[in-house]
């Protein structure tokens, strides 16, 4: 490997379009292909950011000596095949969440990674913004006491398309796995796994959620509870409450430029850090710093972390009536 980590880019649709300019924010890294289905939807996007090598089709960038870590953008169920290809071909990956649609395919995922001793981590870029890096090292030096309960929503009033993948069930569609991952992961990285999970919601006709509550326990008594919409806007807020004070994260929670830390007793105390970039320069920093290191993992957001999570995503679209179509293991 080179000095520098060099990335490609596989599915370049919304998100990756997103996420191509932060990589000119991180040290060491430099986005050198794209990949995608449609040669011209591919130059298209190398034009757009400046990408030098194009492929046409997923296999041809697992195919190029050039390329060290893929960045997965395609949608959730199509995740699988992509990964374990690129695995299986010693290349380093950042899977967008959710990381599959199903509990299945992510310990396939991450087994295949252990087994090939290759890099791997989940896209939840939420983790690795510098107010969140606080947040924990706040809890972690006891500035709220016990953590008890967490609170968190993220809604959106979407009003895209029935042809739109928010309503597919083939592309992973729903309110769960785009935005239920990210109340759920923030709830798992502060708490663990719970040992209950309640949920109650509505499914769209297409059987895809529309929207659910869902209601996290611990066998101590620790708790949270969060809420996710895909038809009506929520201010995406979440409050981290322990038996010494709590800390607000202000909108959108998931990506956040501050917290407020209210101690027992104190003034609220407001920590404003901004983000790099659109801040997905956070993420893209930790893959490219652990794949340099020739590290396999983020201990930030390791694999057993997305493991736990997609295992309450599973669980939630289980009470709630919802059946995930996976995607197919191969490309
Ligand atoms: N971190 C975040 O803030 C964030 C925000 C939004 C979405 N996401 C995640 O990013 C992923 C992609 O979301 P998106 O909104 O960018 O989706 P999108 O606009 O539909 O783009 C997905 C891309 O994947 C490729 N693809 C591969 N197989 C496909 C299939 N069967 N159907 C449709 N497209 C397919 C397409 O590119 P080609 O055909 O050109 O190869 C398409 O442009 C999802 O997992 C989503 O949850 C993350």
């Amino acid at each position: 490997m080179t000095e520098t980590v060099r990335w490609g880019i596989v599915g370049p649709g919304r998100i990756a379009d997103s996420v191509a300019p932060d990589f000119a924010h991180v040290p060491g890294a430099e986005l050198v292909a794209v990949a995608s289905r449609s040669a011209e939807r591919a130059e298209t996007f190398a034009r757009r950011h400046g990408i030098g090598t194009v492929h046409t089709g997923y296999q041809a960038i697992l195919d190029d000596p050039g390329v060290d870590v893929l960045y997965i953008a395609t949608p959730h169920p199509q995740h699988r095949a992509i990964s374990l290809a690129a695995l299986a071909a010693g290349k380093a990956i950042m899977v967008e969440k959710s990381f599959t649609v199903s509990s299945v395919a992510t310990r396939e995922i991450a087994a295949a990674a252990r087994d090939h001793g290759v890099f791997a981590m989940e896209a939840m870029w939420t983790r690795f913004f510098p107010a969140i890096v606080r947040l924990r090292e706040l809890i972690a030096a006891g500035a709220i006491g016990e953590v008890r309960t967490v609170q968190a929503d993220l809604g959106v009033r979407n009003r895209t398309g029935p042809d739109d993948r928010f309503l597919s069930p083939e592309l992973g569609g729903g309110a769960l796995f785009d935005l239920g991952v990210y109340v759920v992961s923030f709830a798992q990285m502060l708490l663990g796994s719970p040992s209950v999970v309640a949920a109650s919601g509505a499914l769209a006709p297409t059987g895809v959620d529309l929207e659910e509550s869902i209601v996290l326990g611990w066998p101590d008594g620790r708790s949270a509870a969060l809420q996710v919409s895909l038809q009506c806007a929520m201010p995406g807020a979440a409050r981290v409450i322990g038996t010494d004070g709590w800390i607000e994260v202000p909108p959108r929670f998931h990506h956040p430029d501050r917290i407020v830390l209210h101690a027992h007793g104190a003034d609220p105390e407001e920590i404003v850090l901004p983000a790099t970039g659109a801040g997905y320069a956070h993420e893209i920093d930790e893959v490219t710093r652990r794949v340099a290191a020739g590290e396999t993992e983020s201990p930030v957001m390791p694999l057993a972390d997305t493991v736990a999570v997609q295992d309450v995503m599973a669980a939630v679209a289980d009470r709630i009536g919802m059946i995930p179509e996976e995607g197919p293991a191969r490309l």
